[in-house]
């Protein structure tokens, strides 16, 4: 039920500090530390790449759950789209794992997927919200995301609780490859809790930019780098599935290639700056679009702030960014679509669980 909340989609926003926090506690063990099922361990620990397959969010999701993987457990990660990969697979390497990211578990493009990777006979893991879902049974192996029903169409807290057991399980292989990994990802994900009630606690704010910037806008841009632009793909499909605005992720050195053609006085353009090693590079390519006329709008992390950013996130462990930064992008596309009047929680030409190929 939503309650006091006008809508499920601001309910589930809010939701996410709770549902990190029930994360760190479901994947706890006896002794308190971060644990998976051994099978799973051990599943991972033999795979000499793996293979993630999604859509749409969850699809985004896996883009940062390969930084997690590689950074932290030092495992070659594929990211593909379900529909694609099901048409055009790769070359496999020798001992593949594949890891099937989808809030409903129902996706029909990621279960045509995972009946192919099953009859070769590669050993699939699902993530997934949902226990029991088609594409949980028809796995090997499942890892719960404990956020609870996810009702509105427009996926948000399922994004956050995806990234915090990605990490959560790259956290568990680094340890168990090398026995150190140097991130406590039980206290780094419990700063993150804490920073995600701080984001949103500024809700008024994002309102406001989603009056200012997108009230009259036709199109927004997205741009970031690293980590950033993975979360700038995600907040640009936000927008555009609820309030109808035309909205594009751009990795924010490509826009010299192309993208900045698109770029007319007033252009709405997200940027965000949470990534130390790529701040002077992100803030070159705002300049450049602001020289064309663009309006900008910076979401920077506490630490690499600049004056004239518009909004500034608390600090948290440079690869757990995307899971605040990821916010502020919820509400604007929530209040951008609130103020055009728009179904929030049920978009037109979507629906919850996509269950046609
Ligand atoms: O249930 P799934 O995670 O497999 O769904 C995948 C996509 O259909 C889903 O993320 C969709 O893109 C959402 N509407 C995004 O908000």
């Amino acid at each position: 039920e939503k309650g006091t909340y006008p809508h499920y989609m601001l309910k589930e926003i809010e939701e996410q500090p709770l549902v990190i926090r029930k994360i760190i506690q479901a994947y706890r063990n006896e002794r308190g530390e971060l644990a998976v099922d051994p099978e799973i361990q051990r599943a991972l620990h033999e795979a000499d790449r793996i293979y993630i397959i999604a859509c749409g969010t969850s699809y985004h999701a896996g883009l940062v759950g390969k930084h997690y993987l590689e950074k932290l457990a030092k495992i070659p990660v594929e990211v593909h789209l379900s529909s694609e990969f099901a048409y055009q697979m790769p070359l496999i390497s020798e001992k593949p794992l594949f890891i099937f990211i989808s809030q409903s578990g129902e996706t029909a493009d990621s279960r045509a997927v995972l009946v192919k990777v099953k009859e070769l006979g590669y050993p699939a893991l699902t993530i997934t919200n949902v226990p029991g879902s088609t594409l949980s049974r028809e796995a090997d192996y499942t890892l719960l995301l404990h956020a609870g029903p996810e009702i509105a169409v427009a996926s948000t807290k399922a994004y956050t609780a995806q990234l915090a057991v990605l990490a959560v399980l790259a956290e568990v292989i680094a340890k168990s490859r090398s026995r150190q990994s140097g991130v406590d990802m039980a206290r780094e994900l419990g700063i993150v809790a804490n920073a995600m009630e701080t984001v949103c606690g500024s809700k008024d704010e994002f309102e406001q930019i989603a009056r200012e910037y997108l009230d009259s806008a036709q199109n927004a841009f997205f741009i970031g780098r690293t980590l950033d632009y993975a979360v700038c793909l995600e907040g640009a499909l936000k927008l555009k599935e609820i309030s109808y605005i035309h909205a594009e992720g751009f990795a924010a050195g490509e826009l010299k290639h192309g993208p900045i053609a698109l770029i007319e006085d007033g252009t709405p353009v997200f940027a965000l700056a949470t990534q130390a090693r790529v701040n002077l590079n992100i803030r070159g390519n705002v300049k450049e679009v602001v020289a064309r006329g663009a309006n900008p709008c910076i979401i920077s992390m506490d630490g690499l702030a600049q004056d004239g950013d518009r909004f500034i996130l608390p600090e948290v462990h440079p690869l757990l960014t995307p899971l605040i930064s990821v916010i502020p992008l919820q509400y604007i596309a929530y209040y951008a679509a609130l103020h055009r009047g728009c179904d929030v929680d049920k978009p037109r030409n979507l629906a919850k669980s996509v269950t046609v190929e």
